[in-house]
């Protein structure tokens, strides 16, 4: 069994930190979000990868190299263009060959794993097998149609009518007669070759397409509101590991990872929380499901439910920032001087909420 693990596409949502990086590298728990996938598919005994990649390859052969950190063999396939899941396959029919795989969204997050789905496609007793949920919004998914007897019957994607709540969660498995319905199938209406009419394909061909509904958590991590929902889940299941300094005068409550080289002055620090190396957080708070990444510096300021990317700097923030989503090397601070004005220097696509 191989992997291929789809790290291709735009960011779109994710603006405008997805104008310089990867949406699949955007930290949960300060881990890029496609570690996790990583594990699972390494978790379930699988070692051979494949990694579609666009334009930004060069950040995700960074990131992940020859994959050996992972225990895993990780070959990287370049799609020009994100021209649809589907057409993901396609392009990597040669490193898939004959394998049977299986094919996991980069940006999708399923902390129970896929061990035992990947083990029972593995009996060969079905040619595809899909992840289901049920979800409040299914308009914004591909979604499934089951009989009574819980057969696939029809998938749409993103259907502005919906006909249930089961959306496909982003992981697939195949043999290799995926091959035939994704060199069948035509674009859609959007421009793309979709996964779900190469498996309508299978399913109209007679082949044997078998679901499950997965009951525990998972996240498509395509939104700010999804990134900061993952990062609260991950940080949840973290265990205290408080191995930076702390002063005589800080307080640190519940889960928090403090990790080597972070630096706690004057401050309380409330988890589910995780501070990366060389942080520095001074006469602040930082409160539950909060990720600081490695060299940032919080100072006189409040933060909490958020996440801030790589050597970013709050300082004198007195109102508390929640529900945000900082980059890397941004600096947020307030000075002394009048007249009393607010001064932004903000890239394109960005947000800003002041009440
Ligand atoms: O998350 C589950 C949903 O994922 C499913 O319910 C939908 O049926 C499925 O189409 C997909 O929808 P999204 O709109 O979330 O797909 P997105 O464009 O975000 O792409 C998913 C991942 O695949 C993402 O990591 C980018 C990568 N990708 C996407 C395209 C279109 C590629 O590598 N190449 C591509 O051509």
């Amino acid at each position: 069994m191989k992997a291929l693990i789809l790290s291709g596409g735009k960011g779109t949502r994710l603006r405008p930190i997805t104008h310089t990086s990867a949406k699949q590298l955007v930290p949960v728990a300060n881990r890029p979000i496609l570690f996790y996938g990583l594990d699972a598919v390494r978790a379930a005994g699988i070692e051979e990868v494949g990694i579609v990649v666009g334009d930004t390859h060069r950040e995700i052969r960074a990131a992940v190299g020859d994959g050996s950190s992972f225990g895993l063999r990780v070959e990287y396939i370049r799609q020009e263009q994100p021209l649809g899941l589907a057409h993901a396959v396609k392009v990597s029919h040669g490193f898939l060959r004959d394998s049977p795989f299986v094919m996991y969204l980069g940006d999708n997050l399923i902390p129970d794993g896929i061990t035992d789905l990947v083990h029972e496609f593995e009996k060969g007793e079905c040619d595809a097998q899909i992840l289901l949920a049920h979800v409040p919004n299914p308009s914004a998914f591909g979604v499934a149609q089951l009989d009574a007897r819980g057969r696939v019957l029809r998938l749409d994607e993103k259907p502005r009518k919906p006909k249930s709540d089961l959306a496909l969660v982003g992981v697939y498995m195949f043999d290799s007669t995926v091959f035939e319905a994704v060199n069948a199938i035509e674009p859609s209406g959007r421009g793309e070759l979709e996964i779900t009419d190469a498996i309508q394909y299978l399913i109209d061909h007679g082949r044997r397409v078998r679901s499950h509904v997965i009951h525990g958590w998972w996240k498509d991590t395509g939104k700010l509101e999804d990134m900061l929902e993952a990062n609260r889940i991950v940080l949840t299941s973290l265990e205290r590991r408080v191995e930076g300094s702390v002063d005589a005068e800080s307080q640190i409550e519940g889960q928090v990872v403090l990790e080597k080289g972070a630096r706690v002055e004057a401050s309380v620090l409330r988890g589910p929380l995780i501070v990366g190396s060389g942080a520095v957080i001074r006469a602040s708070y930082v409160g539950p499901f909060t990720s600081i990444a490695a060299d940032c510096v919080i100072e006189h300021s409040e933060i909490e439910h958020s996440i801030v990317l790589e050597s970013s700097q709050i300082v004198g923030i007195g109102a508390r920032i929640e529900s945000s989503l900082v980059g890397r090397n941004v600096r947020i601070w307030r000075g002394e001087a009048r007249p009393k004005a607010y001064k932004f220097m903000v890239g394109d696509s960005s947000e800003i909420h002041l009440s």
